[in-house]
């Protein structure tokens, strides 16, 4: 069986693709970095022995996801999992930030996610067998994160996507779940622009992240949290006054600038 990873050429995304290998899944990585994936698939094959589909694209033209899902009916490939990982942020006072970026941000992180999810809950449906959907968010998707007003509201997009979609389908044929990182060692962090070397928070790996998210893959839950700081983190979120939670996320991404 196939699984689908999008953004597999660095950090959660390129150690979701080494769990599942180990796994024994085939896979069909995506990202823009051809060299990368290139690399990695010849690592894989050569470690487990699974079929590897290289497809560079990027995400965010519409045309390039619907060409990877004819792709996959053309070759006939038996798809079970889709981790949409692909995604990224920016941590800047929202003006400072040209608008063009929060576009580009909100095609990859909601519309291309979006794209990949009904491309792939339609090749499940003609199918004889069942789909597991995995949506990387982020604990910025579980409450506003100042300086990343943006990419915290694209995640909430994604978690809230998320939980609709597992009460709308029969969980034996189709389950979805949201997978929440909190701050994860990745290239990230340098795209965004955040100064983690003083990070206010613990940071997990990107290999523990994504055996978490693994491990979760096939459970019945829709929000998974990594990690027990994100996780109090989380529950901070949910049970303090908006107002409090606001101004201490203010102050830790303050320590991120
Ligand atoms: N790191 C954190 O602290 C953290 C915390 C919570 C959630 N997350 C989420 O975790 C996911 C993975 O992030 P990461 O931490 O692993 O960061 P990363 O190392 O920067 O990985 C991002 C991946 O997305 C791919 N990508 C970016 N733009 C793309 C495009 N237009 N088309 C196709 N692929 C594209 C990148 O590959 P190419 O450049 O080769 O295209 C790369 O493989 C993201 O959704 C992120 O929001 C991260």
């Amino acid at each position: 069986m196939y699984a689908i990873v999008t953004g597999a050429s660095s950090g959660i995304g390129e150690e979701y693709a080494r769990i599942l290998a180990r796994n024994r899944y085939d896979l069909i990585l995506v990202a823009r970095r051809k060299d990368k994936l290139k690399q990695l698939s010849e690592e894989l094959k050569s470690a487990h022995g699974v079929e590897i589909e290289v497809m560079d694209m990027d995400l965010t033209v519409m045309k390039n996801v619907t060409d990877l899902f004819n792709k996959i009916k053309k070759k006939k490939l038996d798809v079970e999992v889709l981790v949409n990982n692909a995604g990224f942020g920016a941590n800047t006072i929202f003006s400072e930030t040209e608008f063009d970026q929060y576009n580009a941000m909100i095609k990859l992180n909601i519309t291309s996610l979006t794209q990949m999810t009904h491309g792939f809950i339609e090749y499940i449906e003609g199918s004889s067998h069942s789909g597991y959907v995995q949506n990387v968010a982020s604990v910025a998707g579980l409450a506003p994160v100042p300086y990343m007003s943006v990419y915290g509201a694209t995640k909430a997009y994604v978690v809230s996507f998320t939980q609709a979609l597992s009460a709308e389908y029969d969980r034996a044929k189709l389950s979805f779940n949201a997978l929440c990182p909190g701050m994860t060692i990745s290239e990230f962090h340098e795209i965004a622009g955040s100064k983690v070397d003083d990070s206010p928070v613990p940071m997990m790996t990107s290999a523990e992240v994504a055996q978490f998210g693994y491990e979760n893959l096939k459970s019945n839950k829709t929000i998974l949290v990594p990690g027990f700081a994100n996780k109090f983190t989380a529950f901070l979120g949910r049970v303090l006054p908006k107002p409090i939670v606001l101004k201490i996320t203010k102050m830790m991404m303050e320590r991120l600038r």
